[in-house]
């Protein structure tokens, strides 16, 4: 064997278990190559705290030091084969150091050190799709803004229900993905412990400092239990949760887009939508039917870990190594799914006109008819019964004053009443508005200008509130890593 190359022989496994069929099996190192750089970071964390606490001379961990700086240079793709990147690395700084190089492994195992590698890694990933969400509030209610007198037909069972406005549609996605946020935010903060110093799970004999390799690699505190810190997962299992929900979020927006597409109440931007290979006239919304699809892959992924973490035993087992991938790739694809659907949004045109020449169909201001007669005292039930009773005679296209004689028919028929001597003309026409209808609802969230303005400044503070915590995390992270360089860079 060179100094270069551990050969076949690995570090770990030595001899006996060098190889066998199913050793390509067993291997995870092409997946790590996600946590490649995770795993540096804890190596350094680790060998800085071994070296603090005179577990290992402070000339072996300069010289580790050193080879990690040049396992890193070299990269994923130079490593030796290996069983996974944990003991790839520690036979490439073995074949640099010598057997002093061995030291590093000293007081940990793989289980706490890829615990802290998949959680190093994705609290990055974490807060890149925070950051997408916030990109996409901010689309959603800058869009808003813009359209707070556009008033749209709104759906219940994709029938017409009532009028409302663009701005009241677009806020209540952005209400959605604020939770989405707030749940990505709330699971990050359980992702950031240490489990390291676990070591396999009952913990070490050695006088390690926990809170200190905790604190070079930014994590806030430790799990406290050993057995835990190595077996835990349910940090992915609530990520990935929370991804999966976002994804769902994302759907629905999407298909309304879709929808509201086809019906050419909103034209989507060229860079987000496609054509068809053979019938030339086409405008197809396919970016936003994958951004739809995207939920299948995350709840995909979602019940493929859970899945895989059913009934495991404590404390450690392989088929961990087969859980953290669907959390890393709902990350991927979810991030971007994300960004493509706050850029649809960002660029699609809301035909005012189209919008509101629909606002009004399938008599949608029935409900405002029948809340007018109740303001006027007559029952709710008895309001509802007689706007029924008209409903079906009511076309799209009347106008006003034939829609009041086919209400006052049916006052008549259910009351034995006219309209006129609860509601006046001019009240009833208002109500027959759709524009006036949503301006109407001025109830605290509701359509209405002066609703719908005091929704702006709330997404506006929440959007503020966590982007603050988005910097403060990756703060943090960065902070973090300027130490361990500092203290890595005292030693080699
Ligand atoms: N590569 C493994 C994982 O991702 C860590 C290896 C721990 N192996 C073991 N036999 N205890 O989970």
């Amino acid at each position: 064997m060179t100094s270069e190359e551990p050969g076949d022989s690995s570090v770990v496994r030595r001899d006996r278990f060098s190889g066998g069929p199913a050793r390509g099996f067993l291997s995870s190192l092409a997946a790590d190559e996600r946590i490649f750089e995770a795993d540096l970071a804890v190596d350094r964390a680790h060998v800085v705290m071994l070296a603090e606490r005179g577990i290992v001379d402070g000339e072996t961990a300069g010289a580790i030091l050193a080879a990690l700086d040049d396992v890193e240079a070299a990269g994923h793709g130079a490593l030796p084969d290996g069983e996974d990147v944990h003991e790839a690395v520690e036979s490439a700084v073995i074949a640099r150091v010598g057997p002093d190089g061995g030291r590093m492994h000293t007081a940990r195992s793989r289980n706490d050190e890829v615990a802290a590698c998949i959680r190093y890694r994705l609290r990055e990933d974490a807060l890149s799709v925070v950051e997408a969400t916030l990109a996409l509030r901010e689309a959603l209610a800058e869009t808003a803004a813009a359209h707070v007198e556009t008033t749209m037909p709104g759906y219940t069972h994709l029938q017409p229900a009532q009028p409302t406005t663009v701005a009241h549609h677009l806020l209540s996605y952005e209400a959605a993905v604020a939770r989405d946020t707030a749940r990505l935010l709330d699971a990050y903060g359980r992702i950031n412990r240490s489990p390291l110093g676990a070591a396999a799970f009952a913990g070490t004999p050695f006088d390690v400092d926990r809170e200190r390799t905790a604190e070079l690699l930014g994590f806030e505190g430790v799990l406290g239990n050993s057995m835990d810190a190595s077996s835990a997962r349910d940090f992915l299992a609530e990520t990935l949760s929370a991804l999966a929900t976002h994804a769902v979020t994302l759907s629905g927006l999407a298909e309304d887009l879709v929808v509201f597409s086809n019906r050419g109440y909103v034209d989507l931007s060229d860079d987000y939508s496609s054509t068809s290979s053979i019938m030339p006239q086409k405008k197809n919304p396919d970016t936003l039917e994958l951004v739809r699809a995207c939920a299948g892959d995350a709840v995909g992924d979602l019940a493929a870990l859970l899945t895989t973490l059913k009934g495991l035993p404590r404390a450690y087992n392989r088929d961990l190594q087969r859980a953290h991938r669907h959390a890393f790739d709902a990350a991927d694809v979810v991030g971007e799914a994300t960004a493509v659907a706050a850029g649809a949004v960002r660029t699609a045109t809301w035909n005012e006109g189209a919008l509101a020449a629909a606002a009004g169909e399938g008599f949608s201001t029935a409900t405002g008819v029948a809340d007018l007669l109740a303001m006027a005292g007559v029952p709710f039930r008895t309001a509802h019964e007689i706007v029924a009773a008209a409903a079906p005679d009511v076309e799209d296209g009347d106008d006003p004053a034939t829609v009041a004689a086919k209400l006052d028919a049916a006052a008549e028929g259910v009351l034995g009443e006219n309209l006129r001597t609860h509601v006046n003309r001019d009240d009833l026409e208002a109500a027959l508005d759709p524009a006036r209808s949503a301006e109407s609802r001025d109830s605290a969230g509701g359509p209405a200008s002066p609703a719908v303005a005091a929704q702006l400044d709330a997404a506006a503070d929440r959007i503020d509130a966590d982007a603050e915590a988005l910097t403060a995390g990756r703060d943090a992270l960065a902070a973090a890593a300027d130490r361990l360089e500092t203290e890595v860079d005292r030693r080699v």
